[in-house]
């Protein structure tokens, strides 16, 4: 008999390959590959059925008509600017995330929502019981409206389901309990996940479904991760945050409908997950008072200004190699900052160590934030506290230059409005300002300058 044939897929990207190999060519990530059986050439789609060569016609972009109803609002403004202005009908959305994190949570919210509003919604569950799901929408809320929940992992199953039912739209909870028969692989392996993804984006195009799919995310262990389908679908969000605080951002990594640098911000609460509409009070709050270190820095999502706090700690070195750690931003990026300070500002950085944090957990490389790194990084270091009525943003160059960044009126607003006196930014972004009273701006055009306005 001869022997199956078997292929080798990264769990990670997808990528395929004859023979296993320890780093992927595709993602470079070490030891992603697993062994699956190849799947069946000729079988899939056409199987059985008679082509037409003629079925297929062009269509004129004229002819096509796009209507607002087109896209159906969620019930959540977070999640819709993250959508960009709401569902689109006939689309696929991945939504990825830890286990845990609370993607089924936020689905079943927006099932609720968008059930309250008139649409017809499926939920489709292969990792829960309808007791469990119950029970979970019982902490959210009433459901009311055409909801209905479905538990079933076999995807030709669910397809029929969905073609009898013709829901507005379908969640799919989670991608890798899904499988279709024809495929011999395990579900969660690639080709399952790639194939099930396959099937959904037919009948999502096909009927006008717009269709939401979990995915996890998963360093180890042996389900394929949601990077294998990131091409196929429409949207990509991620859904992040510590599992231990109550926040979580939602971030879109690629859409087709809208842009990918919005954020929604979300506190999970008992009763389900709730929006926060201000994501910049919720992560100055708690900010210590008098202490060294600590610096106010104003960031864009988007289309949205945010401020929040950097904080360093340099302490000195107790070895001959210094410790450097950033969380919530760029370590190298950090590195770089505290070497320019070292040169133009003759500070002796490599005598000490340093710890830079974003507080609130979020994660953020925004050039902007590099000067309000540096100002945190001279504040501990000097152990000066810096006023906690300014604000800080401006890129830092090699030569220790501050330079322009965009958006600096919204910037300057959004601090204004939460209260800020003071605002250090880029000189040169000074002059694209209306005059603006009740906030003292102060352009620097180096980093010396700033060290020196932050004294005050
Ligand atoms: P869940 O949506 O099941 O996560 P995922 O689908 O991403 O794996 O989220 C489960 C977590 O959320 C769990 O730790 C309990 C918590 N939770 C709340 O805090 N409040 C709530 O109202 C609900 C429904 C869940
Ligand atoms: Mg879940």
């Amino acid at each position: 008999m001869a022997k199956a044939k078997t292929i080798f897929f990264c769990k990670e990207c997808g990528y395929e390959s004859a023979k296993w190999m320890g780093q992927c060519p595709g993602c470079k990530e070490w030891n992603t590959f697993v062994e699956e059986p190849a799947a069946k050439t000729g079988g899939g789609r056409t199987a059985g059925r008679r082509i037409s060569k003629t079925a297929a016609k062009p269509a004129y972009l004229a002819e096509i008509s796009i209507e607002d109803h087109d896209r159906m609002p969620t019930g959540f403004q977070e999640l819709d600017r993250v959508l960009g202005s709401g569902i689109v009908a006939g689309s696929l959305v991945l939504v990825g995330g830890d286990p845990g994190i609370g993607k089924s949570t936020l689905l079943l919210q927006v099932c609720r929502n968008l059930a309250l509003s008139g649409k017809k919604v499926l939920y489709i569950s292969g990792e829960e019981s309808l007791k469990q799901i119950k029970i979970r929408a019982n902490r959210i809320g009433e459901m009311k409206g055409d909801l209905s929940f479905l538990c079933e992992t076999n995807l030709d199953i669910i397809q029929g389901v969905i073609e009898g039912e013709h829901p507005d739209v379908v969640i799919i909870d989670s991608i890798q309990t899904m499988f279709r028969e024809e495929i011999s692989s395990a579900p969660g392996s690639v080709s399952q996940v790639r194939e099930s993804t396959n099937l959904l984006m037919q009948t999502a195009k096909g009927l006008g479904i717009a269709v939401f799919i979990v995915g996890h995310v998963t360093k180890e262990g042996m389900v394929a991760g949601p990077r294998v389908l990131e091409h196929m679908v429409d949207t990509v969000l991620y859904f992040e945050g510590d599992r231990s605080d109550t926040y979580r951002i939602l971030r879109a990594v690629k859409n087709r409908f809208g842009s990918t640098n919005e954020i929604g911000v979300f506190e999970m609460r008992e009763s389900g997950l709730q929006e926060v509409s201000n994501p910049s009070e919720f992560l100055l709050s708690g900010r210590p008072k008098d202490a060294s270190g600590g610096a106010v820095a104003c960031l864009m999502e988007g289309t949205r200004p945010i401020l929040l706090e950097v904080q360093a700690l340099v302490t000195a070195t107790n070895f001959g190699m210094p410790r450097r750690t950033a969380a919530g931003t760029d370590y190298n990026r950090v590195n770089l900052l505290m070497a320019v300070l070292e040169k133009r500002c003759r500070y002796e950085m490599s005598r000490y160590d340093a710890y830079v944090n974003i507080a609130g957990g979020m994660r953020m490389n925004e050039p902007a934030l590099d000067l309000a790194i540096v100002l945190a990084l001279v504040s501990s270091l000097k152990d000066k506290p810096i006023d906690p009525k300014t604000v800080i943003f401006g890129e830092v160059g090699l030569s220790g230059e501050v330079r322009g960044v965009s958006m600096a009126e919204q910037r300057v607003n959004e601090a204004q409005k939460l209260g800020f006196e003071t605002c250090i930014l880029p000189r040169i972004c000074l002059d694209k300002l209306k005059k603006t009273d009740g906030i003292r701006l102060i352009g620097v055009e180096t980093i010396r300058e700033a060290i020196d306005a932050m004294a005050g």
